[in-house]
This record gives structure tokens, sequence and C-alpha cells, in this order.
């Protein structure tokens, strides 16, 4: 083996010279030099590969040897890398145009429904009430027996809701009441809140009502709260969202307060418009509200006899449309950017 000894050394040596004049010149190149000399099935692993043909006593030196056509590989192959990108770098700035516009950055915008909620939220915040959050996954007595509709009301048939499996007592909230329920549970009077967010009903789907939609609640308690200063509070959010001049405040029930009532704002019948969503009468119907039950303040551990309140409650959606001129409620869950983003400055 001593010949072919000396001639893998002499090979070995060969090539390292003869790895100078490689053509390294182009990135394609350059890339082929790398994989000839240090592929996994390059110049460089083959020599070493031959290690066990070597001789015990020549093997050191024959290491020395692979590894200085090793080094010189990689270090040919560096340097030319390097030289390329510096190439490129360099071209890339000369026709780099400083003065060209700059990529757009899109804009987000806001959901019409968002937006109606600040709004809400704005108005009433000016008056000294301040928003108040729960959780959308509740238990029944926040949702339903503290707001005075127990187990076998029939009231609850007005909201039916959803389940969950496994969880008893738990179900998807149907309003933001279950909100008031927790303030006043763990807050003494003066209570002052808002509380926006997303509800749940278990309804057939149609164009008109959606499993999931949205609403604002309000609460007031406080030694002497009366029915007069929820429909001066009312009266001012009617003119501060709508522009409204009246408001009329109908008889109605809610289990959770007594009186309760509807109120409607006065939009009147001169447009098509306005014809339509109030049926030719004039009058839009906004939110229902009440004076807070007094059995719902007990329930809550507030003391009945010393502190009354109202409360209020509105869907968002019906909002949001009139506000925008959204002519189709579907067309607030599509997410079909050609729609949201025009809402973008609407803030
Ligand atoms: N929680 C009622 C609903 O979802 C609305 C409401 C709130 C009515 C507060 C009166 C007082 O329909």
């Amino acid at each position: 083996m001593s010949v072919s000894n000396t001639e893998v050394f002499a090979e070995v040596r060969r090539v390292t010279e003869a790895l100078a004049n490689e053509d390294v010149s182009t990135f394609e190149a350059l890339e082929e030099f790398r994989v000839k000399y240090l592929g996994t099935k390059g110049l460089v692993k083959g020599f070493l590969e031959q290690m066990r043909h070597i001789p015990a006593d020549q093997r050191r030196e024959y290491g020395l040897v692979v590894n200085a056509l090793k080094q010189a590989a990689e270090l040919r192959y560096q340097k030319a890398k390097a030289k390329l990108e510096a190439e490129a770098e360099h071209t890339r700035a000369a026709t780099l145009d400083l003065t060209a516009p700059g990529e757009p950055i899109p804009l987000g915008a806001r959901h019409p429904i968002a937006i109606t909620m600040e709004r809400i939220i704005s108005i009433f915040e000016r008056i000294g009430f301040s928003v108040a959050d729960g959780p959308e996954i509740e238990h029944d007595w926040y949702n339903f027996t503290a707001m005075n509709t127990p187990e076998d009301h029939p009231a609850r048939d007005m909201q039916d809701t959803f389940y969950i499996v496994g969880a008893p007592g738990m179900l998807l909230r149907t309003h933001t009441s279950n909100v008031q329920a927790r303030v006043m549970t763990a807050r003494k009077p003066p209570i002052r809140i808002i509380a926006p967010g997303r509800v749940y009903r278990n309804e057939t789907i149609s164009a008109r009502s959606h499993a999931q939609f949205h609403q604002v609640e309000g609460l007031y308690v406080d030694e002497g709260v009366s029915f007069a200063d929820m429909k001066q509070t009312l009266f001012y959010f009617a003119q501060q969202m709508f522009g409204a001049t009246k408001i009329r405040l109908r008889p109605s029930f809610f289990p959770f307060t007594e009186p309760s009532a509807e109120m409607d704002i006065w939009l009147g019948t001169k447009t098509e418009e306005d014809r339509r969503l109030t049926k030719g009468t004039g009058w839009l119907e906004i939110l229902g509200c009440g004076m807070v039950d007094p059995q719902v303040l007990e329930n809550c551990g507030i003391d009945s006899s010393r502190y009354t309140g109202f409360a209020f409650g509105m869907g968002i959606e019906r909002q949001a449309l009139r506000l925008f001129g959204i002519p189709d409620i579907r067309l607030l869950f599509e997410n079909d950017v050609r729609l949201l983003r025009q809402f973008a400055s609407a803030l």
C-alpha cells in the first residue's frame, strides 16, 4: 500500500493547489465549489474516509495534509462569499431610489360595533359612569337567579341560552346584567357603572336574529335615586348619541326591574328611512330600563330600605346600522374588509 499511499498524499496536495484556480466569480459557481470541496459527498470528506487505509505511522501527517486542504477550501469559500455579497450590496445601493415612495403599511379599522360601543361608553363616562367587566361564560346565579329570574321562572324562556356540558350551572350569558350582579355583590353603593360586552341567545338563526350580539348596560345605585333621574340620564344619552329632541318611556316588563319601561326616541316621519325604521310611527325603540327591583338589591346584599337604583340595557348592532347607514345586520358579521375599511377614520 505504500505506493498508493504516496499517491493519495500527492493527490491531496494537488487538489489543494488546484483549488485556487476554481471559478468562484458568481453565487452559482461558489455553490458548486462548496459542494465539490466541502459538501457531504465532497473531496475533503472523501479524503478523510481514506484515513483507514493509511498506515498508522503516517496517519498524523495525512490528517495534517487533509486538514490543510479543508482550511484552504473554507478560506477560499469565505473570501469569495464576502466579496460577492459586498458587490451585490454595492449594486443594490447604487440602484436604490431614495426618493421612491415607501411601502404603505395598511392601517386597520375599528369595527362599526366597537366604534358604536365606544361612543356610548364615552357619553356615559362624561356623567360619571365607569366601565365594568364580567365573564361571557357565567354562572347561572349571576346571569339569572340574582337578577330575579329563578330556575322555573317563565322569563327564562325569553332568554334561552347555551349551557356548558360537564360544568353544571355554567352558561353563556344572555345579557350583560351579570355584570350588575357581580358589581353589586362585590361593592357597596354608590355604584355607577356601564357594562359593554358580547352576549348569547339560543335562537333560531335568521337574518334578524343571531346567536351572538352586543349590549351595553348601565346601573346606578345610591340613596335617593329616582325614576326621574333615570329619565333625565337616558334623555341626555339620546340627545348626545342620536341628536334626539324627544324620548318616551312605555311600560314594559323585566324580572329585574320594577317598574320597567322601553325607551323610544323621536325620529319623526319626514324621510323614507325614518318611516321605514319607525314603521310609520316616528318612534324608534332604543333600550329597556327600569328601577332595580328591591329583591335584586337584596339578592346581592344591598339594603333595599336604604338604597334605590335604575338600570338600562341596549343592543349595539341596530344602533351601529343606524349610525353608519349600513342596510343589513349580516354585513356586520361577514368581516368583508371592503365594508370595514370604510370606517377607518370614523372615530
Ligand atoms: N337585560 C335586558 C335584556 O337583555 C335589558 C335591560 C337591562 C332591561 C337593564 C332593563 C334594565 O333584554
